[in-house]
């Protein structure tokens, strides 16, 4: 059945890779010198300096190389290990590093590692997998999120990407504390963050003495209980990331029942994500990184499901992927993005309908999936 669905939509997916590579060839080159977040008229902006602890700094590393595995254009591989040195400045004040390692050294040196051998990649990606165990609360159970004092029983619900960098360093040193760590912040994440109708809560305040839920907050979501879809989509494509390196069954099942909520209220907008599936209906906001992150995340789901439930999840990634290429991508090849509509947060003042570069991200890691491509980067 996958392949059925694959092979019927090879055109597509061809098509859209094709575009991928002839406008991010000459992005690469480009934007060697930056660490890109957004564009400005069109032109990357630049996270360095004082904002080189971003936690969004690791994908254009990342995406350099899903291009350079793609393609084995060494353009690509170029920018990629110029990003990862430039990024080695962020090292340099561990009191200003956070939860979001994972999705910093990860995808970029550790992919470089997982694709090049390259041991200082491989020493990058462990230092931030140290630091990630460090903020393990024993007491609580929980990994933390942030920094502020007000908010040191907070976890959030992104941080199911954070993990896979736990259980890759497990593996790499043979020590299972990281992956045991990584188990209970993902056992903790289906009890307090998922709820029984497969919505998500983005921030969960715990008792850092005994772990116990205090209460929720609405997060970059519209309101407390509401459903900010970037956090389902981080769930979605988290748990079942957890899935395949533990082989619980649990968080297929749980990836599975977020996926079902998600699905059903793309099928009701056009297959286009809202910010919020649980937000008044004007203003009508937009977040193409969810739906981006979310196909990812189905595409895994269907890999790993018997063959007569595999059309379920594989056919909505393609529609969620194939109404984004419609409606949102930019194939101008003189301007830096091609993921448009992104939003930061539902209440915020700016940060609405922009390009973010983990859009462009996943929209890339999805299509190198549907072209058969197993690297899992993650
Ligand atoms: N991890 C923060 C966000 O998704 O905006």
């Amino acid at each position: 059945m996958y392949d059925k669905i694959i092979e019927s939509n090879k055109e597509w997916i061809d098509q859209t890779w094709k575009k991928l590579d002839s406008k991010l060839s000459k992005v690469a080159i480009r934007s060697r010198e930056k660490i890109p977040y957004t564009t400005i008229n069109g032109v990357h902006d630049d996270r360095q300096g004082s904002q080189i602890t971003w936690w969004t700094n690791g994908f254009w590393g990342g995406l350099m190389w899903l291009m350079y595995r793609g393609t084995d254009n060494e353009e690509y591989k170029i920018t990629a290990q110029h990003a990862e040195e430039l990024m080695d400045a962020a090292f340099e004040d561990v009191s200003k590093l956070h939860h979001d390692v994972g999705f910093m050294w990860h995808i970029m040196s550790g992919a470089n590692y997982r694709l090049t051998g390259d041991k200082k990649a491989r020493n990058r990606d462990l230092l931030a997998a140290m630091t990630l165990m460090s903020r393990y609360n024993v007491n609580g159970d929980f990994i933390r999120s942030w920094n502020g004092s007000q908010q040191t029983g907070w976890t959030i619900i992104d941080c199911m990407m954070n993990i896979p960098q736990l259980y890759w360093a497990s593996q790499e040193i043979g020590d299972d504390r990281f992956k045991a760590i990584a188990m209970h912040y993902a056992d903790m994440a289906m009890q307090d963050h998922v709820r029984p109708d497969g919505s998500v809560n983005h921030i969960v305040s715990h008792d850092i003495h005994t772990g116990e839920v205090i209460e929720t907050f609405a997060g970059q979501g519209y309101a407390v209980g509401s459903t900010w879809s970037r956090g389902a989509a981080w769930a979605l494509y988290g748990f079942v990331l957890s899935y395949i390196h533990t082989g619980k069954t649990e968080y297929l099942d749980t990836a599975k029942k977020v996926a079902h909520y998600f699905i059903t209220n793309l099928a009701t907008d056009n297959w286009l994500p809202l910010v919020d599936f649980r937000a008044p209906e004007q203003p009508v906001w937009y977040d193409s990184t969810a739906g981006a992150i979310a196909a990812c995340g189905m595409i895994e789901i269907a890999k790993h499901v018997p063959e007569h439930e595999q059309k379920i999840y594989l056919t909505s990634a393609l529609k969620v992927l194939q109404a984004m290429e419609k409606e949102f991508c930019n194939w101008n090849e003189d301007e830096d993005a091609v993921l448009m509509m992104g939003t930061e947060r539902y209440n915020g003042e700016k940060g609405n309908h922009i390009p973010i570069i983990y859009g462009d991200f996943f929209f890339t890691e999805a299509i190198l999936k549907l072209k058969g491509d197993d690297f899992l980067i993650w």
